[in-house]
């Protein structure tokens, strides 16, 4: 079958580079002419593990096809996704002004009984808001909701190895059509849970708010393990073998960021608002997560005189991508740099998008030469290539002795047999075996109002 997918962006494009590989002829249609020009070249306008690979073999197949052009791209379809943009509006809601836009350019160039699909996540009723819409444009083609569950960095190797797939059909047509394309995931025993479109896209949001909310139990436990001398480590092994539990998405951070969970956190306390159900305990972990940064943010300042400079070693918001959306970086830098630290910079991909995030911050291809002179190192990304830095290297080119690790991504006492002052989440702080030169005591600003500050 023919398949179309509107909006060729982390999603769109690994979906239909991925749904390709089964066999389909695929179309990845985008507004962006630009970015379709770069795909038809081989050139991905993002970095994600194993999608070059599957895009240029699936193009060489002739499976995987690229265009600006909706009306030439959607004809044919049987299947035809939207995945454009669901950003946030002023309110915190979804805007949707993309996926109705969408819609209405799609809909006079359905195919008789093609199924529009809508991948973006959006809000509760949406599918059925869009079956109205194209209805009064003539169409009476399905409409159905299939959301994703890829996270960025590992989206191809999810999308081949889901938990589940979900399909949202409100018309029996609609259902059979995504069953067929889910079929080969069915046959290897991957649950295909078909349901509403309301459900699927409520399912949708719940998913990324219980996954958020367990970040968020973490890092609040981090806290109380700082203060009653135990290994947040430890107790979330102890925690995470409860298989009602479970392990994953229990690492203490500095607080969850990316483009989905602090949107979608957001959307989820908004539908509960407009459908008075409200989401208390999602309000909740939105005020705790952005409170975290500021909080972590104060707790360098303890240790540093203004005009201090600080190291930060990566600024994505989570490894292996090269995404900065909401990342924690860009609340505790500047948090730093109002306070007069100077603040040096590297991460392996993001330089380029981080220079026009944080310009003011002195980027660096070379961690080495980042951390020269710093008075202080704060790790904010859980690189793997930060662990196998040769930290005796750096604490002699440091001019203090402290080092923040706020991914817990390094072995402390390792660090500390260095000199270093290691200060990690959730863990005992590792002093240097030696009465190291102190960092002076804080005379920065009246900085300690950061963490009451309205957000
Ligand atoms: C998007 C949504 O933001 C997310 O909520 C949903 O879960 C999946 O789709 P993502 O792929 O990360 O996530 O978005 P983005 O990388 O911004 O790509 C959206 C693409 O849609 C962009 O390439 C944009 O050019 C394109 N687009 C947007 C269109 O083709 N047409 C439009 O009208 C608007
Ligand atoms: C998330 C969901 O996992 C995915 O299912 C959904 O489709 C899109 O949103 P993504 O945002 O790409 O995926 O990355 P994820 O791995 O979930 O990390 C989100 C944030 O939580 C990152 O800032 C990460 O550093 C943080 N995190 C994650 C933690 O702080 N601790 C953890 O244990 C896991």
């Amino acid at each position: 079958m023919d398949i179309a997918i509107v909006g060729t962006g982390y999603v769109g494009l690994t979906t239909g580079a991925c749904i390709a590989t089964l066999g389909h002829v695929v179309t990845c249609i985008d507004i962006d002419k630009a970015k379709i020009a770069g795909l038809e070249q081989g050139k991905l306008p993002l970095y994600e593990t194993g999608l070059d690979e599957l895009v240029t073999s699936e193009r060489r197949s002739g499976r995987l096809r690229f265009t600006a052009d909706l009306a030439a791209g959607v004809r044919g379809a049987g299947i035809v996704f939207v995945s454009v943009g669901t950003p946030p509006d002023l309110r915190g809601d979804v805007d949707l002004s993309y996926v109705r836009k969408a819609a209405d350019d799609i809909a006079p160039h359905l195919s008789k009984g093609a199924v529009l699909v809508l991948k973006s996540t959006v809000p509760a009723g949406t599918a059925r808001q869009i079956k109205r819409q194209i209805s009064a444009l003539g169409r009476n083609n399905p409409v159905a909701s299939n959301p994703e569950f890829l996270r960025e960095g590992s989206a191809v190797a999810d999308f081949f190895n889901p938990d589940r797939i979900v399909v949202g059909a409100d018309e029996p047509a609609a259902a059979r059509s995504l069953a067929s394309l889910y079929a080969p995931f069915e046959k290897h025993g991957v649950p295909v849970v078909v349901t509403s479109t309301v459900d699927a896209e409520l399912a949708k949001y719940a998913s990324n708010a219980f996954l958020a909310l367990k970040i968020g139990f973490i890092n609040e436990v981090a806290d109380l393990c700082e203060q009653t001398g135990a290994d947040v480590a430890s107790v979330a092994a102890c925690v995470g073998h409860d298989k009602r539990i479970g392990s994953a998405f229990l690492a203490p951070g500095p607080g969850f960021g990316g483009s989905c969970f602090p949107k979608d956190t957001r959307a989820f306390i908004a539908t509960g608002r407009r459908f008075g159900a409200n989401q208390t305990l999602v309000e909740s972990l939105i005020r705790s997560n952005e409170l975290r940064k500021r909080k972590l943010a104060g707790r360098i300042l303890d240790h540093l005189a203004r005009g201090s400079v600080v190291a930060v070693l990566g600024t994505a918001f989570k490894a292996g991508t090269d995404d900065m959306r909401e990342a924690a970086a860009l609340t505790i830098v500047p948090l730093l740099q109002q306070q007069g630290v100077k603040v040096k910079a590297h991460d392996p991909q993001c330089r380029t998008v981080g220079a026009k995030m944080l310009p003011a911050v002195s980027w660096h291809d070379d961690p080495y030469a980042a951390v020269a002179d710093a008075d202080a190192v704060v790790v904010l990304t859980e690189w793997p290539d930060y662990r196998t830095l040769d930290w005796r290297r750096i604490a002699a080119s440091m001019r203090g002795r402290t080092l923040f690790d706020y991914r817990n991504l390094l072995e402390a006492s390792a660090v500390a047999a260095h000199g270093l002052r290691y200060i990690g989440l959730g863990r005992p702080v590792s002093q240097p075996p030696a009465a190291a030169k102190n960092g002076s005591a804080s005379t920065a600003g009246d900085w300690h109002d950061i963490a009451a500050a309205p957000y």
